[in-house]
């Protein structure tokens, strides 16, 4: 038996986040709880959102206190602020560290701490019930598409595997979030670097779901239309901050590719996921690094499909069999990479080579790879990581 999630809705459209006062009382909520983190602060966003309450009338507490890489420990503090504000309805306000943060600080608003029995590597899914206060999600990038996903990324610093602590994820289909509030113009200032990385991520969703292994018709066909927006943008708003037809065909573009996730992911996510704590180097970074070695791990085990991933990354395949348009969409992403100014390999992005090893017995206990094509085995994380380099 197959089960098919889709978010509950969706708001898209330029300035869409002045609506939020008015959802909330759609939710007969009186006081939000705002999720955010220092960026967005100073990036002037928080304030929209803000106003936008108190142009309906609504009081709001504010906890933004979110690392780049979310703690168990800021989840606690993120709940105490909740309770002690009598706060009834969670906004997050942010990218994918706040949107993950939030989802658990509204988990906790009702199951008995801690997190541990929640995460999804000992069964917390079966744990995790319906009964929790409503979710807005304002995402400020456009990459981790975490408004539609079912999942949230926690740093556990209690669970300390090897000599550091490790990433865990809290899966459930109550974390797709109420309303997804998508305002391109709330994208427009983000930096090129961050434009580009978030970007690349969002194009890893695609390519990793429309290969996984799960049946999901709704997902392929809902990846390919996103790759199809994203890479016809990504370097429009690499180069132009301020074009906001663009902007938001890349917002709505990560919001598929993440919805489309539900497929599965793959080995890039396994080992991008152990990167980003120790080397450490974002996410989006680590992915775009790393997506054409494992394309061409995977390769003869999803021809064909990597063939319908180059059309969809607008490559004209008259006159290519399966196995040149295949390649073509791998040299695309290498284009994409030089074009975006992305280090040239994870030596070059700041990893050291002797930490190799472990991470790729690391990169094992990662859930993502098991929907990757092609199987994989200890050695071969540890040769990826090395054709990264
Ligand atoms: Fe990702």
């Amino acid at each position: 038996m197959q089960n098919y999630l889709l978010p509950p809705r969706i708001e898209f459209g330029a300035g869409a986040v002045q609506n939020l006062g008015e959802h909330v009382k759609t939710f007969k909520c009186q006081k939000p709880l705002l999720v955010s983190d220092a960026g967005v602060i100073n990036a002037g966003l928080l304030a929209k959102a803000i106003d936008a309450l108190e142009t309906s009338g609504l009081p709001s507490a504010t906890y933004s206190d979110i690392e780049p890489n979310p703690t168990d420990m800021s989840i606690t503090h993120g709940v105490e602020v909740y309770n002690s504000e009598a706060c009834d309805i969670v906004i997050a306000v942010g990218g994918g560290s706040v949107m993950d943060a939030a989802k658990a600080i509204r988990l906790l608003t009702t199951h008995e701490p801690p997190l541990d029995p929640y995460y999804a590597d000992v069964g917390g899914v079966e744990r995790i019930r319906g009964d929790m206060p409503p979710l807005i999600c304002v995402p400020t990038t456009a990459g981790t598409g975490s408004e539609v996903s079912q999942g949230a990324i926690i740093t556990d610093t209690s669970f300390n595997t090897t000599d550091r602590w490790r990433k865990r994820a809290i899966v459930t289909p109550f974390n797709m979030s109420n309303i997804a509030l998508l305002d391109p113009g709330i994208t427009l200032g983000m930096p090129p670097a961050l434009t580009a990385a978030t970007g690349m991520d969002a194009i890893t969703h695609g390519i990793e779901a429309y290969v996984a292994t799960k049946y999901h018709p709704i997902a392929e066909g809902v990846a390919l239309q996103a790759l199809r927006m994203l890479s016809a943008n990504i370097q429009k708003v690499y180069h132009d901050s301020g074009d906001v037809t663009a902007r938001g065909e890349m917002l709505l573009g990560s919001c598929m590719a993440a919805f489309s996730f539900q497929k599965g992911l793959g080995a890039v996510h396994s080992l991008a996921h152990q990167l980003s704590t120790d080397a450490p180097i974002p996410h989006g970074v680590a992915n775009a690094i790393l997506l054409p070695p494992v394309m061409e791990f995977n390769f003869s085990y999803a021809t064909e499909k990597y063939a319908e991933i180059a059309r969809a990354l607008g490559i004209d395949t008259r006159g290519m069999d399966s196995s040149e348009a295949g390649n073509a969409a791998i040299d695309k992403i290498r284009t994409f990479n030089t074009e975006l100014k992305m280090p040239i390999g994870l030596g070059d992005a700041g990893l050291d080579k002797k930490k190799i090893p472990k991470l790729g017995a690391d990169a094992m206990l990662d859930h993502c790879h098991k929907f990757n094509p092609r199987a994989c085995t200890e050695a071969d994380m540890v040769a990826l990581f090395e054709a990264a380099f």
